[in-house]
């Protein structure tokens, strides 16, 4: 790779991290984007004053500081007025409209998260900044260029401020809170709390595995020209950062209410949360002549959605044993309406969140609800008791069955494989989307074949027939059928679903679908190197195949060859040629693009990975070679020019 290369994949990695950042919009490969930062990594290791700025390389966290020094936003940052109903809106348009008559507004999200200020010199970002006391911050700069939707240069020469929030998609929030509890650490509280926490981490490699996203809400000192903020904001955007899931520009209070009623309406399909709608005057002119209060601008306001933390009382604890025997606390709540749904139950995750937040039957608790979270309780009001709290025991026996728990610390487990509820959960989730998807096999229905001692395990499932199912309270013909039918049409599926319904621990969808396209039917021998060989695979989730097919073998057999799922395509077997089951690296420009030489060598029976190692076999070189070269001949290993690598295959 030369510089000018070197420059031209920085600007290909930066529009692959847009599409996929940005836009949601992939237009490669993982796999792709891997090769080409490699290849960028070894360029800049050998060439560390060619860096630029705008290299994918300079947001790897691993920077550790032992705090954060303040630094100055350029202009202040304000904080929002808030209303709650249509009449607080109306009167705020009332006392704007005084000010102003000939106004639009500009409607965008209340995002959820923690506010930041981005600094952009030259076009490059210089300092990310946290609010603070509004005139200073914390200079966080580091970790915020672990934050991929976060452009680190931009094509906008004059300095400026970008604004906006920090959130974390409520999937991760999820993900993040579930291994957390798993590690017997302290789950966050909400999304916001966990973006705060994760943006101010001073070890910035945290940062960057949180996943955190930056969503822009406007800019601070600025020499932007344009009349209207939504033309500002579209600027904004198309400098490579991200948009709202909805915004609109609107004309008079109905106009407002409508986009409103919508957002909050989807609030819950978006993935960041939100807690409200932002409204801004359009017109910057008049903005600038409003002016602001002590606080806030006068010229926007916050519409903050209906609440969705409430105050009650925790009734019980149940427990829930789960299909691989863990046993997790539940609360039960007296019931709620939060926001027209009536919150009856909420997650503790695990007994040792119990015990940390000191959670008593009986106490007054916050409870929280918002979109896809499951609704939690995130504070006791300890202040409330008056004597009649109890403390909750951790169970020694499976509410179930019966049997002795194992405590494994953080998690307890029931051990009895034939234990009721493992069973049905097994069989639910058999049948669930990610696995053999069968229709109308829900929680219900299977309960019911399990009392009516119809299905003891999933291969009972097929035998059942018309007459079996006839006897069900509930079953009529057409049910039945039905039933029958989709039970008939799980045979044949993928592989990977197969293998997937079968429930092995730490194997979910996407190790499932690795494992079933490398060995199809012949997992059930791969040897435990060999699994650890793909991609994302550890110890802990080959040893977890290994023990359920030493367990599960016959069953695994059995429920084969009665699903008969399809083999993913094999390929075909390569013949003799000096290729061959070799491990190949290719360095410097070809008369072919890397992938398709790459596909070449594959088709032989090669195997073409990044980097030399003592166990490359060859590396094959174009113009250019780099150090890949030079390493290769350090190491003793066969090196051959394009043109000897087609004579090769020729005379194969
Ligand atoms: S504008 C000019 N717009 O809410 C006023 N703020 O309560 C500056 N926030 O500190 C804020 N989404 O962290 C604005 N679309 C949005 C917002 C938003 C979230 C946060 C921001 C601010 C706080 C004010």
């Amino acid at each position: 790779m030369n510089k000018e290369q070197y420059t031209k994949a920085i600007e290909l990695l930066n529009l692959y991290a847009y599409h996929y950042y940005v836009l949601d919009d992939p237009m490669t490969t993982d796999e792709v984007y891997d090769k080409l930062y490699h290849e960028v990594l070894e360029y800049e290791e050998q060439n560390e004053g060619d860096i630029l700025p705008s290299s994918p390389t300079q947001r790897v966290g691993d920077a550790i500081s032992d705090g954060f020094e303040k630094a100055s936003h350029l202009s202040r940052m304000w904080s929002l007025e808030d209303v709650f109903d249509s009449d607080g809106l109306q009167k705020w348009l009332t006392k704007t409209y005084k000010l102003d008559r000939n106004i639009s507004f500009y409607c965008e999200p209340k995002y959820d998260g923690a506010s930041l200020n981005l600094i952009y010199e030259n076009g490059i970002l210089t300092q990310g900044i946290t609010r603070g006391d509004g005139s200073i911050g914390e200079l966080i700069t580091q970790n915020v260029k672990t934050i991929r939707s976060i452009p680190l240069a931009i094509e906008h020469k004059e300095r400026i401020e970008i604004r906006g929030e920090v959130v974390l998609y409520k999937e991760e929030f999820e993900r993040i809170n579930h291994e957390r509890a798993a590690k017997g650490e302290a789950v966050f509280a909400n999304p916001r709390n966990a973006a705060a926490g994760s943006l101010r981490q001073l070890d910035s490699s945290i940062t960057a595995s949180r996943n955190l996203v930056f969503l822009p809400y406007g800019v601070g000192e600025n020499t932007l020209e344009h009349k209207l903020l939504s033309q500002k904001m579209e600027h904004v955007y198309s400098l490579g950062f991200k948009k709202p899931p909805l915004c609109a520009t609107c004309q008079n209070f109905e106009e407002i209410e409508a986009i409103y009623e919508e957002m909050n309406k989807n609030r819950e399909s978006y993935a960041m949360m939100l807690d409200g709608m932002v409204i801004k005057v359009n017109e910057i002119a008049a903005q600038i002549d409003m002016g602001y209060t002590v606080k806030n601008p006068r010229f926007s306001v916050a519409y903050k959605f209906p609440a969705v933390e409430k105050i009650t009382t925790l009734k019980e604890i149940l427990l829930q044993v789960g299909r691989t025997g863990v046993v997790t606390p539940v609360a039960v709540v007296e019931p709620t309406n939060i926001d027209g749904v009536v919150v009856e139950r909420a997650t503790l995750h695990n007994f040792d969140e119990i015990e940390r937040k000191d959670i008593r039957i009986n106490d007054k608790v916050i409870i929280l609800r918002s979109g896809d979270v499951i609704p939690k309780i995130i504070k006791v009001l300890t202040h409330e008791r008056d004597g009649s709290e109890l403390k909750v025991q951790k169970p020694t026996n499976c509410p179930v069955c019966g049997s002795e728990l194992l405590d494994e610390g953080v998690l307890l487990k029931c051990q009895n494989l034939t234990c009721e509820a493992r069973v049905i959960n097994s069989i639910i989730y058999f049948a669930s989307k990610p696995c053999l998807n069968i229709d109308g096999l829900g929680s219900k229905i299977v309960e019911a074949l399990f009392e009516a001692g119809l299905v003891k395990s999933v291969l009972d499932l097929f035998e059942l027939d018309m007459e079996k199912l006839l006897k069900l309270e509930g079953f009529k013909d057409k049910k039945a059928q039905n039933l029958l039918d989709s039970l008939e049409s799980a045979k044949g599926c993928d592989y990977w679903r197969f293998l997937n319904s079968l429930g092995i621990e730490h194997i979910g969808e996407v190790a499932s679908k690795a494992l079933s396209s490398r060995f199809g039917s012949s997992f059930v021998d791969a040897s435990k190197e060999e699994i650890i060989a793909l991609e994302g695979f550890g110890e802990e989730m080959a040893e977890s195949v290994l023990e359920f097919v030493r367990v599960n073998r016959e069953t695994i057999a059995k429920l084969q060859a009665t699903l008969r799922p399809l083999e993913p395509l094999q390929r075909e077997e390569a013949h003799e040629n000096p290729f061959k089951g070799k491990s190949v690296v290719l360095t410097g420009s070809m008369s072919l693009s890397r992938d398709a030489i790459k596909e070449m060598l594959e088709a032989l029976g090669a195997k073409v990975v990044s980097s030399v190692s003592k166990k490359t076999d060859f590396v094959i070189y174009g113009e250019d070679a780099g150090s890949k070269y030079d390493k290769a001949i350090d190491l003793g290993i066969a090196v051959l020019s394009e043109q000897e690598m087609r004579e090769k295959i020729e005379q194969a």
